[in-house]
């Protein structure tokens, strides 16, 4: 059921990439725009349909967050791979963007992904004038410096600082760096349909945090080619993890336990957020 759900969801983001990208010059930083956007699991948009289905709502207007939110994360990705970031030649099995083209395009074309990602939001076709200007404002704090661009700032001063980073450091800079987009993901469902964003949010702050340490995981036990990036680079790097600090088994038992309490947020939905209790669940099972 949600493996099904998670392909055919993918393909509707690919199909509304297609209709909005293809309708742009087709130069370069456009070329690379889409590029950068293709592949990918598309958790982050899958969340944002399926908690809007969780509120009765169907694909029509949850489709222009749910694509403005996996270009907002594909041009995190395309700028954390650059080499004054990451300096990464891998993504989704395939050369980063500016390896494929320049550094200045991986640039632009990460700064456009990053606008396009606001207009989508705020397309008259996604709701009222209400609705949409929460989805920005949200947006906004999420990926911005109280958000992801916060917690990938603490990650790169955590590669060259003195002491390696504490566990509350760590999970800090983890609800920055990977969980705000998440959070912000499956409360678009609830801000969409103006209903409470509580339960969501619970659920969310703790799958984020499964989800980083699945992505540490990873990195250490994972197989490049299934992965489609370049791993073992955290320990490389001297980089405080959470295996690091916890150990390969703790971390996997921390990441258990978080799943648990994600899908325990969601008991009052009923069998009605089951697929997203199993998105849970595949967060930490998930070999890429
Ligand atoms: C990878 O995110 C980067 C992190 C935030 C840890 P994903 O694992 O969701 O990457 P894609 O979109 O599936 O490639
Ligand atoms: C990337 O984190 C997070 C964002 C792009 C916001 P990582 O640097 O750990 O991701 P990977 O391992 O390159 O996918
Ligand atoms: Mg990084
Ligand atoms: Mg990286
Ligand atoms: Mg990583």
């Amino acid at each position: 059921m949600f493996s099904g759900r998670l392909v055919q969801d993918a393909a509707l983001i690919q199909a509304q990439f297609d209709l909005v990208l293809g309708a742009l010059d087709d130069v370069d930083v456009t070329r690379a725009m889409a590029y950068a956007t293709q592949g990918g699991k598309r958790l982050r948009g899958f969340l944002v349909l399926e908690s809007a289905r969780l509120h009765g709502m169907d694909e029509t207007c949850a489709i222009w967050p749910a694509t403005g939110i996996e270009a907002l994360h594909a041009y995190s990705l395309v700028h954390d791979d650059l080499p004054c970031m990451d300096d990464d030649d891998l993504r989704r099995g395939r050369p980063t963007v500016h390896k494929q083209w320049n550094d200045g395009i991986a640039v632009l074309a990460g700064d456009a992904l990053q606008s396009l990602a606001f207009e989508l939001c705020t397309r008259p076709e996604v709701g009222s004038a209400g609705v949409r200007a929460e989805l920005a404002l949200t947006l906004a704090r999420a990926s911005g410096a109280q958000g992801m661009v916060l917690g990938q700032a603490l990650d790169i001063a955590a590669e060259s600082a003195e002491q390696p980073l504490t566990l509350p450091e760590i999970t800090h800079l983890q609800a920055g760096k990977t969980g705000a987009l998440i959070e912000w993901s499956a409360c678009a469902g609830a801000v969409l349909s103006e209903a409470d964003p509580t339960p969501l949010r619970q659920y969310a702050r703790a799958l984020g945090l499964a989800f980083q340490i699945a992505d540490d995981i990873l990195d250490v036990e994972g197989d490049s080619e299934k992965a489609g990036k370049r791993l073992q680079k955290d320990a490389q790097a001297g980089k405080a993890t959470f295996v690091s600090l916890l150990g390969l088994d703790a971390a996997k038992a921390r990441a258990a336990e978080l799943v648990e309490q994600a899908c325990a947020a969601l008991d009052a939905y009923g069998p009605r957020a089951e697929t997203l209790k199993d998105a849970a669940r595949f967060v930490i099972a998930r070999e890429s």
